[in-house]
């Protein structure tokens, strides 16, 4: 393998004769060079290869140089010496280009120098070759890393939960089915006959790993599942997708705080990691798209999260209700301009909000004594709100079937989640971290559709 352009960029040592590849970014002639920046995504900088007019004259260099227009892919050789020039430390003084495959001006769709994002959307398959998306991939690569350094350096067990299920584990119904049914037939027949079905019975995409992860962490004291989820809900909004991933740590033994520690741990290495390891695409975001990005960031990584009830954050919520389309009331579901007003204007940072009303919690949460709360903790940031959504669980079966009768729900189709209370119950707790939301925190986009490879959302159906 040839060295990447980030190789060759971070190390200067390497002077001498060089092979570079990539895709042209633009090329540029002057009264004494002809300029050519290549880029192969290994890192958001280009590399620089510089034809003398000799050389971009010689009959081999000649017609490939003609050929070498934005986006096509080329091999360029030459010496990497250190640059006269101003903005990058090492260039390639260039003997030779050969192109591997061209991109004609007249259809390839990145000539401008920035497009908009929503035009971008609609070419997701080539535009990992902008610097925003080239950058995104990056931060999104190690940000994934990350959560794996993380867990494991703190004696947690990874956990492949599975994608295909039965059991709606947050209660919501927004789940898509999986069949083999042939789905004219039920139409003209009337009904599914679920035990023709492939699992005769019907089945789902999993919305969240927990309740599978849950069996683990009743036998492995720390575990977490790190996979996509699925969900059908119509909400077209920057920050929901129908396809994303999550994170789930689940701890035995363990309570709320427990879980509000570890969740605030794992959001401060995360963005120390970014700050630390992806500091080039970083200041691309702060200078192209969130400014102040970085100081946010920086804030987060030293500094202590705020915390409060829900009761009291409605309080805070009702002293400016006539800011919101949607007047707050203690037992209302917050809302994202909820959200985001008390991270903006009432803490100026991420706070950790806790025991919600039960009525708008999943099944699963530990029921709190006064009878209409439970140990509920959602982690919320500045610019869109809920990035973290978790609890400690019902752990009593009691209690916890009591409420499953209350909301209508199966007990067969949870039994083996009821055993975990029936065998050995432990006071156990764990949350979810949407992974794209994590991104969009961390690069300042804005759009989750931006911050994962091929976004699926209602409609956009454009595989
Ligand atoms: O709050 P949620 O629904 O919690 C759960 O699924 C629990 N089972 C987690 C747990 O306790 N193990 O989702 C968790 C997080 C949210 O805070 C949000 O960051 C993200 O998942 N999320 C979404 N991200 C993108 N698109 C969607 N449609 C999302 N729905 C939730
Ligand atoms: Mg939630």
């Amino acid at each position: 393998m040839t060295p990447t352009i980030h190789e060759l960029l971070s190390n200067d040592k390497a002077l001498g004769p060089v092979t570079v590849k990539g895709w042209i970014r633009t090329r540029r002639e002057t009264k004494t060079a002809v300029f050519i920046e290549l880029n192969d995504g290994s890192c958001l900088a280009n590399i620089q290869c510089v034809f003398s007019l000799e050389s971009a004259a010689s009959d081999t260099n000649k017609p490939e140089i003609a050929r070498a227009t934005t986006g096509a892919s080329a091999v360029i050789e030459g010496m990497l010496v250190a640059s006269p020039g101003q903005g990058q430390k090492v260039e390639v003084q260039a003997s030779a280009i050969r192109i591997l495959g061209e991109a004609p001006v007249e259809s390839y769709p990145l000539q401008k120098k920035a497009h908009s994002l929503e035009f971008l959307r609609e070419i997701a398959h080539l535009r990992a070759r902008t610097n925003t998306f080239g950058a995104v991939a990056r931060v999104r690569n190690r940000m994934a890393f990350a959560v794996h350094e993380f867990f494991q350096s703190q004696g947690f067990y990874y956990v492949h939960t599975p994608i295909i299920t039965a059991s709606d584990a947050e209660g919501a119904g927004a789940m898509f089915q999986v069949t083999t049914l042939d789905l004219d037939r039920v139409a003209s027949s009337g009904k599914p006959d679920y035990e023709k079905d492939f699992f005769g019975k019907p089945a789902f995409l999993t919305v969240s790993g927990q309740l599978n992860v849950e069996t683990y962490c009743q036998a492995l004291s720390r575990v977490y599942t790190f996979g996509p989820t699925f969900r059908a809900e119509n909400s077209n909004t920057t920050r929901h997708l129908s396809e994303f991933w999550m994170i789930e740590p689940e701890i035995a033994f363990a309570e709320l705080s427990d879980d509000i520690e570890l969740a605030k741990n794992f959001i401060r290495h995360l963005v120390t990691t970014a700050l630390k390891d992806c500091a080039d695409d970083l200041a691309f975001f702060d200078a192209r798209i969130q400014p102040g990005l970085i100081a946010g960031l920086e804030k987060v990584s030293k500094g202590e999260f705020s915390q409060m009830t829900y009761t009291d954050a409605v309080k805070e919520l009702e002293k400016s209700k006539d800011s919101f389309e949607f007047t707050p009331f203690w037992g209302c579901d917050l809302q994202s301009e909820h959200e985001k007003f008390l991270t903006e204007k009432v803490v100026g940072g991420p706070v950790v909000v806790t025991n919600y009303p039960k009525e708008i919690k999943a099944f699963y949460m530990k029921q709190n004594d006064d009878g209409k709360t439970v140990a509920a903790m959602d982690v919320l940031v500045p610019r869109f709100g809920e990035i973290i959504g978790g609890s400690e669980r019902e752990w009593r079966l009691d209690l916890l079937e009591k409420r499953m009768d209350e909301l209508g729900l199966k007990k067969e189709t949870y039994s083996w989640y009821l055993d975990l209370r029936r065998y050995g119950t432990t006071p156990h707790a764990g949350f979810g971290l949407g992974f794209e939301r994590l991104l969009l925190y961390v690069t300042g986009m804005t759009n989750i559709r931006d911050v994962i490879p091929f976004p699926r959302a209602p409609k956009l159906a454009d595989f």
